[in-house]
């Protein structure tokens, strides 16, 4: 950015207002993001900043992973999403997150072996499901059992404990999330196999039954294994926050985790993914034509959005919607799917590029345009679309709650307000009103 200065390490800013100044230190990432440090601000001029939405503010200094919006960069720990999605997997990826580098081969191995055997649940859990409503959203069922952890795990907070809760997490998610879709089709749980690896593992409790042979078919596995790699981590995005926030009250990590899997819900995080089926399966139904759909996106009076459009970050291609498109394509014609739904995207994408509206507002594809329709042909039912979003997640949100604990600037989150209600007034008894 032009207006940037130019030689941040030794500049500094000043704000000035009716009655002073005060001057203020920056502080340079080390991709040269600068910041202004306002810890002054409220103790010197009695003001404070106001930023809905936190659009302009930092919440942290992190090393976990680098986004630059503008060119369309996602990198964790340094190495770039594209490079990961197509060398690595899901389970070395998580090791990276959370702690730092790549493992070695005996450092992955071991990992590899606590996490696949600790997918076990406690026997109580299915009482736990049993008592939840049949139609019951997986999302929530999954919040609520990820918070049940801690009421098994109640052990004091030791470096090894959090090891512990750190590998029941990642281990236990999967099959939360498994049970959560058996429990809402009424068909028995499966248990996991510990010989299967993780992706693979999933899908099999998603989808064998006691009753039949059932063998996941690896084009599947890996296409799970490669989503979950893209939604691994995406800085301080609202639920990453929200488990900071949570944990940043000493909280433990299943508490903070669980409200992060509450966060993801929400139709403009997580949600965006069955929302964007929803809309392509109204589009088709009400005739195929995707240019009303985008003119209607455009007008403000009509409050409908292109879901899976648009990003408070990228203001370019989302990365991971260039790898998914590339991959829908390819898992598509593996699995010999001729996707309607696909083919609308695409025409969608192709007007939507095109618009001067999405232009100037620079709105592009974001990961959920084209992970729901992958889900889809996976046979992944749409209400699960968010809760494998929320396993790929997991990583991410374990890494930058641990990088939270161990900042020595953590402070308990506790924000300021500008208040606008009424000043001081007398009480009325209730007869007088
Ligand atoms: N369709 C039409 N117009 C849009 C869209 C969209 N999808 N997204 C933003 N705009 C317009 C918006 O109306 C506003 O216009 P104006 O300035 O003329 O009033 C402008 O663009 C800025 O929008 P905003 O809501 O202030 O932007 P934001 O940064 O607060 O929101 C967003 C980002 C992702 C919530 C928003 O783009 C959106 O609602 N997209 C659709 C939902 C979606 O796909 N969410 C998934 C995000 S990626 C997964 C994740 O990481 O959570």
């Amino acid at each position: 950015m032009s207006s940037q200065p130019t030689n941040p390490a030794t500049a500094s800013a000043t704000i000035t207002y009716d009655g002073g100044s005060l001057t203020m230190p920056l502080v340079v990432g080390s991709e040269g993001e600068v910041g202004i440090v306002i810890e002054q601000l409220r103790g010197k001029t009695g003001m404070i900043t106001l930023d809905p939405g936190f659009g302009n503010s930092g919440s942290c200094r992190s090393a976990v992973t680098f986004i630059d919006g503008e060119k369309g960069i996602l990198r964790y720990r340094g190495y770039d999403i594209a490079e990961l999605a197509e060398k690595s997997t899901f389970l070395e990826v998580a090791w990276l997150l959370m702690y730092g580098e790549l493992p070695t081969r005996a450092q992955l191995a071991g990992f590899v072996g606590q996490v696949q055997h600790h997918t076990l649940l406690h026997e109580s859990f299915r009482r736990f499901f049993d008592a939840l409503p049949k139609d019951a959203h997986p999302m929530p069922v999954c919040a609520a059992a990820v918070a049940a952890l801690a009421t098994f795990y109640q052990e004091p907070e030791t470096e090894q404990t959090l090891q512990d809760a750190i590998i029941r997490l990642m281990a236990k998610m999967p099959t939360i999330a498994a049970y959560s879709y058996k429990h809402s089709i009424g068909q028995p749980f499966m248990n996991p196999l510990n010989r299967l690896d993780y992706s693979t593992n999933f899908l099999h409790m998603m989808f064998a039954t006691p009753a039949e042979e059932y063998r996941v078919d690896p084009v599947l596995a890996k296409a799970v294994d490669l989503l979950l790699i893209l939604h691994a981590d995406h800085e301080q995005n609202c639920s990453t926050s929200t488990v900071r926030v949570v944990g940043s009250s000493r909280a433990n990590l299943f508490a903070s985790i669980s409200a992060g899997i509450g966060a993801l819900w929400g139709p403009l995080h997580g949600g965006a993914n069955q929302q964007v089926i929803e809309m392509l399966e109204r589009i088709e139904a009400e005739g195929g034509d995707a240019q009303k759909f985008v003119d209607r996106a455009k007008d403000k009076k009509d409050n409908s959005r292109l879901m899976g459009f648009g990003h408070r970050v990228y203001k370019n291609y989302d990365p991971r919607a260039k790898i998914l498109k590339k991959s829908c394509d390819e898992v598509l014609s593996k699995l010999g799917v001729k996707s309607r739904q696909l083919e609308l995207a695409m025409k969608l994408e192709e007007i939507a590029l095109k618009d001067d509206y999405f232009i100037s507002h620079k709105l592009y594809p974001n990961v959920d345009f084209y992970s729901g329709i992958i889900y889809k042909a996976l046979g992944i039912p749409v209400n699960m679309f968010t809760v494998m979003f929320a396993i790929g997640r997991l990583p991410g949100w374990i890494a930058q709650w641990l990088e939270m604990r161990k900042d020595p600037e953590t402070r308990i989150v506790r924000p300021r307000q500008i208040y606008t209600g009424a000043t001081l007034r007398a009480y009325v008894p209730v007869e007088k009103r």
